[in-house]
């Protein structure tokens, strides 16, 4: 072999450890540009924190309920059925507040018989206003013990209705607290953000 032939081969050689080394290099980019991106997506973390919830509905069938977090806090999405609404009326002479006049338990636009801004859908804390237990659901309806359906606070007895009203008679000193939200579709619940209005 030549001078001249081996001075090309060792070129060669030279080339070929360059692209290796830059392909490395990028596949390294990539490896560590993959968890850089998704850290800028919307975390975990960044809900945690008080970014609003996305909630869709269209799967969520009459009679069903969802348990969704927000800012680390359980909220409960039920989807009631007519019946479950014709009911409600029935418990006013046995709750606490059944007007919902505790101003703070939730927004304006949740302060009536039904507490949400669609009848169809109720949105409440799934955390108990004694100590902050999570009530049970307890849908069955049972008229010879007077109940129409609600929660059941296994910590220290505490009942609410289908609208999250507390019972008379029982440690929770107030209704089940409704989060801020709104509807940006009909069929995609925003919680912690809404318009002030319903
Ligand atoms: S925490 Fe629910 S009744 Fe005490």
């Amino acid at each position: 072999m030549t001078d001249d032939e081996m001075d090309q081969i060792d070129r060669n050689r030279r080339h070929f450890l360059t692209i290796a080394t830059a392909v490395t290099g990028l596949a390294g980019v990539g490896l560590v540009a993959v968890p850089f991106l998704s850290s800028l997506k919307p975390s975990a973390r960044a809900q945690a924190l008080g970014a609003p919830v996305e909630v869709p509905l269209g799967s969520l069938a009459p009679g069903e309920m969802v348990r969704v977090l927000w800012r680390g806090k359980l909220v409960f999405v039920l989807r009631r059925e007519e019946e479950m609404l014709k009911l409600l009326p029935d418990n006013d002479d046995q709750l606490k507040d059944p007007h919902s006049e505790k101003t703070e338990q939730q927004p304006a636009y949740a302060a009536n018989e039904v507490r949400a801004v669609r009848p169809e859908y109720l949105v409440v804390e799934g955390s108990c206003t004694h100590l902050g237990c999570a009530p049970i659901e307890d849908f069955a309806v049972r008229p010879a013990d007077g109940w129409n359906g609600g929660f059941f606070c296994p910590c220290h007895g505490s009942k609410f209705d289908l609208a999250g009203r507390v019972f008379k008679g029982v440690p929770a000193p107030t209704n089940l607290r409704v989060p801020p939200y709104r509807f940006v579709r009909d069929d995609l619940l925003l919680i912690g953000q809404d318009t002030g209005a319903a």
